[in-house]
């Protein structure tokens, strides 16, 4: 089959012939259908990224084509989204619910000694998280993988697998966003605009949303943002104090870079709460005075995958879509072919551009 190959940090992708194999025990074959570009695989492929060569994307939807002999969860022609979130259903934090943050994710992959799933001329090539979603198919956990109706489309279905599971499961899982409450959402980009989306289904009084572009603060109005605020421009952290009266309930980072983390925190008010989501740079991070911070009872808190359980989540966010009530379509602004990786990413740099999605793979 066809994948697109990260051979080192900064080589790009590659459109090469590789070997997937055969399912066993609780794998899934699935033929991709849309495979959307986070900005994480772009992160892993230039400076985060350890194993190489290696079969990114992790935004995947598909059919489903072959299961192995232990899969109880889907069956052959099923429509499936994948998920990065590996979970083992066994560990004190699974039994607890909280799978994100399951203690033996490895549990998903094939045990040290077993053929690798992907091979190119019979040398192993990694999995990107437990997923590859950049090629013609992919061979996965069934504990990564939710069935969503066949009349779900693609291009949507696919960037529920991350995207969205991470911008609305900051605000509805994690924050725990109340009616009423006030939300800043700092980064307007493909996962921030699931943020605001999460903001609208929470019931937020006010979605405070900071870029440091027009044409996504534009966007972000769209989606439901009821207050845009453009920080080259204008002090954010004062304008958010301006429009909130007294700080913000939750702040979300979708930036990661310290001096926009560190004006979330400044955003907010007493007993607020910030969420580090974005990783702009492995430096990434903040200073906390804890005098100020306990006087404000207010919180950091690291967000993965936006605290979702997969199977609950993303057939949750599927027939919200389905019934008008969450914007994906929106999301999607341009699909490309599997080799069209890297201009897909330039894409993306576009303030105009929020997602990019492969849906040609042939
Ligand atoms: N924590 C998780 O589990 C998780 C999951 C998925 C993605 N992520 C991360 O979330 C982040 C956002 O992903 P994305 O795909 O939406 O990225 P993106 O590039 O589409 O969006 C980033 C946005 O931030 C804006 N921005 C850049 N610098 C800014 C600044 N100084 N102030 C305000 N806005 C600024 C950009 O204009 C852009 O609109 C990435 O860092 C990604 O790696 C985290
Ligand atoms: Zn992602
Ligand atoms: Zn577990």
């Amino acid at each position: 089959m066809k994948a697109s190959v990260t051979n080192g940090l900064g080589q790009g992708f590659v459109l090469e012939e590789v070997d997937l194999a055969e399912p066993i025990g609780h794998e899934v074959r699935v033929e991709v259908k849309a495979s959307g570009l986070c900005h994480s695989d772009l992160s892993v492929a230039t400076f985060i990224g350890e194993e190489f060569p290696v079969v990114l994307g992790h935004e995947v939807a598909g059919v489903v084509t072959g299961v192995g002999s232990e899969v109880t969860q889907v069956g052959v022609g099923d429509h499936v989204v994948g998920s990065l979130i590996q979970y083992c259903s066994a560990c004190v934090n699974c039994l607890g619910g909280r799978t994100h943050i399951c203690l033996r994710p490895e549990a998903t992959l094939r045990a040290p000694g077993l053929p690798p799933r992907i091979s190119r001329n019979g040398a192993p090539v990694a999995q990107g998280m437990g997923l590859g979603g950049f090629a013609q198919e992919a061979l996965v956990h069934e504990n990564q993988l939710a069935v969503i109706p066949d009349s779900m489309p693609w291009a949507p279905a696919a960037l529920i697998g991350c995207g969205v599971l991470t911008g609305a499961g900051a605000v509805l899982n994690s924050a725990g966003v109340q009616q009423g409450e006030t939300i800043v959402v700092i980064g307007a980009g493909g996962v921030g605009m699931n943020a605001v989306s999460g903001g609208l289904i929470a019931g937020a009084a006010k979605i405070v949303v900071v870029d440091i572009e027009d044409a996504k603060l534009e966007r972000a109005k769209a989606f439901g943002a009821t207050h845009v605020v453009n920080s080259r421009a204008t002090d954010p952290v004062e304008a958010v104090r301006d429009i909130t009266g007294h700080g913000a309930d939750h702040v979300f980072d979708f930036v990661g870079a310290r001096p926009v983390t560190a004006q979330g925190l400044r955003m907010l008010g007493k007993g607020g709460g910030l969420y580090l989501i974005g990783v702009g740079s492995l430096d990434a991070g903040i200073d906390v005075n804890s005098m100020s911070a306990l006087n404000g009872s207010q919180k950091v808190q690291g967000v993965y995958m936006g605290s979702s359980h997969l199977k609950r989540d993303i057939p949750l966010y599927a027939s919200l879509y389905l019934q008008g009530r969450m914007n994906l379509a929106d999301l999607v602004s341009k699909e490309i072919a599997l080799g069209e990786i890297e201009q897909g990413y330039d894409a993306l740099k576009d303030g105009s551009t929020a997602r990019v999605v492969i849906t040609d793979l042939s």
